[in-house]
């Protein structure tokens, strides 16, 4: 059972940032994922690009940079140049989202789009065939440390039809809310690739310990 499994390093402990990303690649996380927010579409601040560079000298790890803001095209190739592998945008941002994903295609990254719990996959009918990653969230983006909706197994599972109804290849992600309990459940429901904060970070026995925990709950659950 191989899953692609991301750590958000928005949950790291950021006085021992580059320890901890040595610990998330020893421990043997797929991706890193950056949450990027802006205060205005997501109740938080995080990062801008300035911090992909810095995590960059800690490992080679593939950067997964979830853009949670407004107007995020303005952004986009100052991210490129960061060094982001993988860029995802938020449907509810992107009025052009046709030619934001042709963009982030033509510069080499891997072009993500992501759905908040509200918005339906319909939206993704007429770009499915530019997309590497769909990205489902768990639960309203902006936190990490919240449960997930159960709504969302159901969800996944569309999405898992959706992509195979139109031939696609993009991977199913799911961000917010994983565990060792709601994983298998959203592995079950068709995702294969899983975001994961506070169940890494605050395990109580450490980085290596929750990154195995939540693959060993996968294996149990399939
Ligand atoms: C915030 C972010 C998530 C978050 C996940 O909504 O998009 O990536 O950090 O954190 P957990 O796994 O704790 O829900
Ligand atoms: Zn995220």
């Amino acid at each position: 059972m191989s899953i692609l499994l991301a750590a958000s390093i928005l949950s790291a402990d950021f006085s021992r940032l580059g320890e901890q990303i040595q610990a998330l690649e020893q421990g043997g996380v797929d991706w890193l994922h950056i949450d990027v927010m802006d205060g205005h579409f997501v109740p938080n601040l995080s990062f801008g690009p300035f911090l992909l560079p810095v995590v960059k000298k800690h490992t080679s790890l593939p950067l997964d940079v979830h853009l949670m803001m407004e107007n995020p095209d303005g952004l986009i190739p100052a991210f490129i140049a960061a060094g982001a592998d993988i860029l995802t945008v938020h449907v509810e941002t992107c009025p052009h989202l046709y030619r934001t994903l042709q963009t982030i295609r033509a510069s080499g990254c891997q072009a993500g789009a992501a759905l908040n719990p509200a918005t339906p996959l319909e939206s993704l009918r007429e770009v499915v065939h530019l997309l590497d990653v769909v990205l489902i969230l768990g639960n309203n983006p902006g936190f990490s440390g919240q449960g997930w909706f159960p709504e969302m197994a159901a969800k996944i599972k569309r999405a898992a039809r959706f992509l195979t109804e139109h031939g696609s290849s993009a991977i199913l992600q799911v961000d917010g809310g994983m565990t060792c309990q709601t994983l298998p459940e959203a592995y079950q429901a068709g995702a294969r690739a899983f975001v994961s904060g506070s169940a890494i970070f605050n395990s109580s026995g450490g980085i290596a310990h929750g990154i195995q925990s939540l693959r060993a709950a996968v294996q149990t659950a399939a």
